[in-house]
């Protein structure tokens, strides 16, 4: 994937650089962070292990390859959340702000000229009766400009249809999951099958969802029926105890984002950018 997107010269200026990502969880103890996560409780730096470390660099790897982006995708969940029922479990602090603060400087190494945020999980980002999506928002948008803003307003970002050089796209955090690996493909074949019924009702009648994108199922797949792309995009948590909770199947997910160009011509090109090594557990010995 990545060698298509290289070997193309000489680009038309009108292509459109598109990066996707999702379900950062920043503020969760095995999420993507800046290096020295700070947690002003105790006014004191963490410390990332190499496996963190590891997933930090692949985030500033990822920026260094795709450089600066037309539009830049958060689909849900920039942010842990406070965990508020377990006190924080999970988290290396559960002040949403110190986790807001922390994935302002991870977005700050972001170069984008217009952006998204969709909606994530509630329980991700609901503080008090308001949202850490809306202090997110505001940050992103001294960088760029708002797409889901009209006349100085954001418009409900649930789910948004995106146009980008003529080919229309579907994006939106949720999706069924199956933790089962050889059903892995279908929440995202179902979703493409209902959304045909949603015609004329959450997109125009003659228009055809070229892409779909979705996230929250914290692992990648992609599939092409021909007429149709469907991209969930990966996430940048390793596992949560949640995810445990149908066995060890669950826990193979994905690091990562996609990006996505479309040509003026309408042809997509598609790059991956997923973190190789995944971090074995040591065996302990008896
Ligand atoms: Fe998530
Ligand atoms: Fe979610």
């Amino acid at each position: 994937m990545r060698s298509k997107v290289k070997k193309i010269e000489g680009r038309s200026k009108s292509s459109k650089k598109c990066l996707f990502i999702s379900d950062i969880h920043d503020g969760h103890i095995n999420a993507v962070s800046t290096l020295h996560p700070y947690k002003k409780d105790g006014d004191y730096e963490l410390k990332l292990n190499d496996d963190m470390q590891d997933v930090h660099y692949h985030w500033c790897k990822m920026l260094d390859e795709v450089g600066r982006l037309d539009f830049l995708c958060i689909n849900g969940e920039p942010v842990e959340g406070e965990h508020r029922k377990t006190g924080g479990k999970g988290t290396w602090s559960n002040d949403i702000l110190d986790q807001i603060n922390d994935f302002k400087k991870l977005s700050n190494m972001i170069k984008y000229d217009s952006f998204a945020l969709t909606i994530g999980s509630g329980y991700h980002i609901t503080v008090g009766n308001s949202t850490s999506d809306d202090l997110v928002i505001e940050h992103l948008s001294r960088h760029g400009k708002n797409i889901c803003e009209v006349n100085g307003k954001s418009v409900q970002n649930y789910f948004i249809n995106v146009d980008i050089n003529g080919k229309l796209f579907s994006i939106t955090h949720h999706l069924r999951s199956s933790s089962i690996q050889s059903y892995r493909s279908t929440p995202a074949a179902s979703e493409a099958a209902g959304l045909e019924f949603l015609r004329g009702k959450l997109y125009p009648h003659e228009r055809d969802i070229d892409v779909i994108i979705r996230g929250h199922i914290h692992y990648y797949w992609q599939h092409d029926s021909g007429h149709q792309l469907v991209f969930v995009v990966p996430s940048w948590k390793l596992w949560d105890d949640f995810v445990l909770k149908k066995g060890l199947q669950g826990v193979l997910n994905h690091i990562g984002g996609l990006e996505i160009i479309v040509e003026p011509n309408g042809e997509i090109i598609w790059h991956k950018h997923l973190l190789e090594k995944y971090p074995i557990p040591t065996i302990l010995s008896v």
